[in-house]
């Protein structure tokens, strides 16, 4: 753990000292104000310890992993307005600090500003690392656009939901470690089993995001408490609570009126639904299914011949995803 400690202090470091462009301020103040909140630094981080986890030199991959940072940040600033989200972080989310046509434009310039870093591979590596790059980056776009068609839809089925955060969160997760692998000398096939250990990873932690949602300490976690049932997510705890309350009428129809409630007093809504969320249980339905993707992406871990020590550097990261609370 103290290794991934220093890895999230040379990301800081990077980040700290990146200039995204000055004029127009209302162009590059966002990107800064984002960029500077903070947040786990998880990707980056991710990058860096799949270059070390095949003894490559991790100098060289500091820029594609400020390239996977500054495209997760991207997709928070567009996720936010999508979601009509007003905390990020703790922080006015971009478009309420400034508006949505500034998150727009801001969040565009940081996708080129990825690319800038990501094309500071090494030259031979580039074709790779950009094809891995280009394939993730549109999942993202593929998996959000799910996930808000989603939310207009009565019924989806769980793999179907599965499929979704894998598009839109795990892809990235996978990304950033298959082009660590990349630039730490890996073999393919290798590196291929690491994107199915973080795509397995990802979708765990997309999983705990959703139950945070609902059950997060709001001051630790940083988002408005709830967003996901304000705003119709189709997260795995409204899929198992719409399934189970079919055998329960009261239950069924109480569920449906708030989807369906045209207008509605937030916080009421959030109370109602979580209520029949505890009722049903589904916290721990999801916690299993967590479970039973954390076992498939350590069974991938496995099946890579490194040493066992450096496995354990990315089991401990996996371990402590499953009981984040931020
Ligand atoms: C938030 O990601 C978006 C999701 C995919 C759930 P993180 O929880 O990694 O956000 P930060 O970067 O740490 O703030
Ligand atoms: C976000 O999913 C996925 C991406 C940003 C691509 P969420 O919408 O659940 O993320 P949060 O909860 O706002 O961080
Ligand atoms: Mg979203
Ligand atoms: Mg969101
Ligand atoms: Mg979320």
């Amino acid at each position: 753990m103290i290794q991934i400690a220093s890895y999230q202090k040379q990301i800081e470091e990077a980040i700290k000292q990146s200039k995204y462009g000055s004029n127009p301020k209302e162009l590059y103040e966002p990107i800064e104000y984002i960029m500077s909140l903070g947040g786990k630094r998880m990707r980056p981080v991710l990058v860096l310890m799949a270059c070390d986890f095949f003894d490559g030199d991790v100098a060289k991959a500091i820029h594609p992993a400020l390239a996977i940072e500054i495209f997760h940040n991207f997709t928070l600033v567009h996720d936010d307005i999508m979601d009509n989200a007003p905390l990020r972080r703790n922080q006015p989310t971009v478009h309420e600090k400034w508006n949505s046509n500034i998150a727009i434009l801001s969040g565009d310039a940081m996708m080129v500003k990825a690319y800038q870093e990501i094309c500071k591979v090494e030259q031979q590596l580039l074709p790779e690392v950009l094809s891995v790059f280009n394939d993730t980056a549109l999942k993202v776009c593929e998996g959000q656009q799910m996930d808000m068609n989603f939310e207009t839809l009565s019924k989806v089925s769980i793999p179907t939901y599965l499929k979704m955060i894998e598009l839109k969160t795990a892809v990235l997760l996978g990304g950033a470690l298959k082009i660590g692998a990349l630039v730490g000398g890996a073999r393919t096939e290798d590196a291929e089993q690491l994107y199915v250990f973080g795509k397995h990873i990802g979708i765990a932690f997309q999983l705990q995001d959703d139950i945070l949602d609902v059950y997060a300490d709001t001051e630790k976690f940083g988002k408005q408490k709830g967003g996901d049932i304000i705003a119709n997510k189709k997260t795995y705890l409204m899929l198992k609570a719409m399934e189970m309350a079919e055998s329960n009428r009261y239950m069924k129809e109480e569920l449906q009126q708030w989807i369906a409630a045209p207008q509605f007093n937030p916080a009421e809504k959030v109370d109602a639904v979580t209520n029949i969320y505890n009722f049903l249980n589904v916290k721990e339905l999801a916690r299993n299914e967590m479970k039973k993707q954390y076992d498939i992406a350590i069974k991938a871990l496995k099946t890579i011949p490194v040493s066992d020590d450096k496995k354990n550097m990315l089991t401990s990261f996996a371990d402590s995803l499953m009981v984040r609370e931020v």
